[in-house]
């Protein structure tokens, strides 16, 4: 059966597409926005019909109702459609007013005894920068579970602050720096105008993380580099609350009750893997100067609080104890250390600058014999594989991978520009590679995916890069592939 093409079902009423995100084994989030003709002002409230069906041309439905909306959310709408069965695709659609949305498809998470599981791995969208065409390769793929998002899906910057080489005038609404609730709510609604984007979401689940520039740059639980109260940006806390507001309002992310920032949460895929997103911006400690040896080991600095922590390791320890065969851990920011112990770090905005809760971690999967993890992180524009030891330099070997506890697997860029462009940097490139006997992969200059694809005895890690983001393509090529086995941890070029 063929889908509905998004080109013929365009509405004026849906210009933002569908969404559907945060499966479980019965239910998902189904997402739209409706755009009154006058934004509202005639129309402050609007029911809206949803269906959720086997078939793409929704005839055989599984669940469907009315949810009302208003200006006081945006006039964005989600659905928890639940009664689903497990490992299925499904089709959902919105009607108002005579008008129905685009059809998307989504998909439950698989129970039970399940092979196989295929997640890509995104993050650092920066509409200004280039073509979402990553979005548009994905949109394109057959074989996804879901498509997680590690961060970075909208920057707060103005216009021509950062990104902006492209030349391409994909310029952001707001024309200022996004720091009001409706600021946020306009940067969201630009880039949910893109069809490479829409498109990746009308045929996938999200599964989905903020970083940073949800909120500003470089932020953390009590403020951001990229905030400046001097400035008219008024205090911290109403920002980051509006910054979040229209985060929930606009991403298919299920919202936990209750107030505080709570996106931590997790996914079971049957026996398979168990995934677990973490929240490493929120909650934070201010970063340190990368200098400060004291301050970059001291044990009292978080970066997941201490109540996020504690539901991570209790995570870690039933998802071992229920044998189930993989844990991945969703989060932003790169965990692998790449500064021997005792000196300057590179940046301190990554886990570099929270050694003391790194360590915890690492100790933890030690002493509780918790295998077979892979760490996803994005955030830098590059693209990264690493053995994760607790010290590279003592007690683990490069070829065999002995010593490491776990992998990681870090996403590049979707158009962010890429780290490693400039001379100096392709130079300290090679040099990291040759340094760190951890670091199985480092390429610094392209935009692109992981796909995980995770079976009952390995992971495959493989990296996607398109050749750019100048133009709109589809076009794709497999850069590299990289396996561990079950019990290794060790990343081993497939
Ligand atoms: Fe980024």
């Amino acid at each position: 059966m063929r889908e509905q093409e998004p080109d013929s079902a365009a509405s004026a009423v849906f210009p933002h597409g569908v969404a559907s995100g945060d499966p479980l084994a019965d239910r998902v989030i189904l997402w739209t926005r409706v755009t009154p003709a006058d934004g509202g002002a005639s129309m402050p409230v609007v029911d809206v019909r949803w269906r959720i069906a086997r078939d793409p041309a929704l005839a055989q439905a599984v669940a469907q109702g009315t949810v009302r909306t208003t200006g006081e959310r945006d006039f964005t709408v989600k659905v928890d459609a639940g009664g689903l069965r497990p490992g299925r695709p499904y089709y959902y659609a919105f009607e108002t007013g005579g008008e129905r949305s685009p059809v998307g498809r989504t998909r439950t998470l698989p129970a039970g005894a399940v092979d196989r599981v295929r997640l890509a791995s995104v993050c650092c969208s920066n509409y200004p920068a280039g073509f979402f065409n990553v979005y548009r390769c994905l949109a394109n793929r057959e074989d996804l579970d879901a498509i997680v998002h590690v961060g970075d899906y909208i920057y707060e910057f103005e216009n021509g602050v950062y990104g902006e080489g492209s030349g391409l005038l994909r310029i952001p609404e707001p024309r200022r720096e996004a720091v009001t609730l409706s600021d946020y709510r306009i940067r969201y609604a630009t880039y949910r105008t893109d069809p490479d984007l829409q498109e990746a979401h009308r045929r996938h689940p999200f599964i989905v993380v903020w970083d940073d520039h949800e909120l500003a740059n470089d932020a953390w639980a009590g403020g951001a580099v990229n905030h400046n109260p001097d400035q008219g940006e008024g205090d911290w806390a109403t920002r980051k609350a509006a910054a979040y507001r229209a985060y929930l309002e606009w991403m298919p992310i299920r919202e936990s009750p209750g107030p505080g920032f709570r996106l931590y949460r997790s996914f079971r895929f049957g026996t398979l893997a168990d995934l677990v997103m973490l929240d490493t911006r929120a909650l934070r400690d201010r970063q340190v100067p990368t200098t400060d040896l004291e301050a970059l080991v001291d044990p009292k600095r978080a970066i997941l609080g201490a109540t996020q922590e504690a539901w991570l390791f209790n995570q870690l320890r039933s998802s071992q104890r229920a044998a189930t065969l993989w844990r991945v851990l969703g989060q932003q920011i790169m965990f692998s250390r790449v500064v021997p112990p005792g000196r300057p770090v590179l940046t301190s905005d990554t886990w570099e600058g929270y050694q003391a809760p790194r360590d915890r971690i690492l100790d933890f999967l030690a002493a509780e014999r918790v295998q077979d993890v892979v760490i996803l992180s994005g955030d830098l524009h590059s693209s990264w594989a690493f053995d994760v030891p607790r010290n590279p330099w003592n007690g683990y070997r490069g070829a065999t991978g002995e010593g490491s506890l776990a992998v990681e697997l870090l996403a590049p860029a979707i158009s962010s520009p890429p780290l490693f462009t400039d001379p100096a940097l392709r130079e300290r490139s090679v040099l990291l590679r040759a340094l760190l006997p951890h670091l199985k992969f480092l390429e610094g200059e392209s935009r692109g995916y992981i796909l995980i694809d995770v079976t009952r005895t390995r992971m495959r890690g493989e990296w996607y890069f398109v050749p750019s983001v100048l133009e709109r393509s589809a076009a794709e090529t497999r850069a590299a592939s990289f396996v561990c086995e079950r019990g290794s941890a060790h990343l081993a070029q497939a």
